[in-house]
C-alpha cells in the first residue's frame, strides 16, 4: 500500500479517536483517566474490601457495578479476582468502552459485562457494591442517585472523591500510589 494512504487513515484515525475522547468528556464533564492501572496498591485494597463485604453479608449472588468504567481496566482485575461475582461496567464515551469490550471478549472472565450506556438514568438498584472514580464537582448528583436507589446494606467505595448530599464514609483510607490516594466506604443506611 502506498504510503501517503498509510499516513493519511493512521493521521484521521487519530483525530477521531482525539475528538470521540473531548466530545465525550464535553458531554458528561468527566474525562477518561483511569485508577492507576499500573499501581495494584489501589485494586488489591478495593478488592480486599470487596471479598470481605461479600462474605460479612453473605451474599449468595453478589453483583458490583463500576459508574462509569472507562477503559474497563479496574473492573477487569475485579471481576477476575472474584469470579463468582456479577460484574458490570458502564461507559457512555464509545471508545473506552470498546476498549473494555474487546480486553473481555479476548481473555474474559465471563462474569463481566460492559454496557455502553449514560449511567444517570440507569438503575442500580439490583447491584450490592457501587464502584466510582468521579470528579469531586458531580459527587452530589451521585450522591442523590444513589440515596434514591441503592437498597439498606448496599456498599459504596468512591476512589479519590467522596460522596456528597449526606453520604457519611465508615472507613477513610489513604493508599500510596505513591502519591497518596483517598478511598472512601460506605454502607447504604
Ligand atoms: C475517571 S474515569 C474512571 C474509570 C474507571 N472507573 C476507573 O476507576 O479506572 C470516569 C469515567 O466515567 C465516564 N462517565 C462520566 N459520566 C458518565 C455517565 N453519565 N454515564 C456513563 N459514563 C460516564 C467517563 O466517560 C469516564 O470514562
Amino acid at each position: 500500500m502506498n504510503f501517503d494512504i498509510i499516513f493519511f487513515t493512521a493521521l484521521i484515525s487519530f483525530f477521531i479517536v482525539v475528538a470521540s475522547y473531548d466530545y465525550f468528556e464535553f458531554k458528561t464533564g468527566v474525562p477518561t483517566f483511569p485508577t492507576m492501572p499500573a499501581v495494584p496498591a489501589v485494586r488489591r485494597r478495593m478488592i480486599e474490601i470487596l471479598k470481605n463485604d461479600m462474605e460479612t453479608r453473605k451474599i449468595k449472588s453478589h453483583s458490583i457495578i463500576d459508574l462509569g468504567s472507562g477503559s474497563g481496566q479496574l473492573l477487569w482485575h475485579i471481576a477476575k479476582a472474584m469470579p463468582k461475582v456479577r460484574v458490570v461496567g458502564v461507559e457512555l464515551s464509545y471508545i473506552p468502552w470498546l476498549r473494555s469490550v474487546m480486553r473481555q471478549r479476548l481473555f474474559g472472565p465471563a462474569n463481566l459485562r460492559y454496557e455502553r450506556l449514560d449511567f444517570w438514568p440507569y438503575d442500580v438498584s439490583g447491584f450490592d457494591a457501587v464502584i466510582t472514580y468521579l470528579p469531586g464537582k458531580i459527587m452530589e448528583r451521585v450522591g442523590e442517585k444513589l440515596n434514591k436507589e441503592l437498597k439498606p446494606g448496599t456498599m459504596v467505595i468512591a476512589n479519590g472523591f467522596p460522596l456528597q448530599a449526606g453520604w457519611q464514609p465508615y472507613e477513610t483510607m489513604t493508599v500510596r500510589v505513591p502519591f497518596k490516594m483517598k478511598m472512601f466506604v460506605y454502607a447504604k443506611s
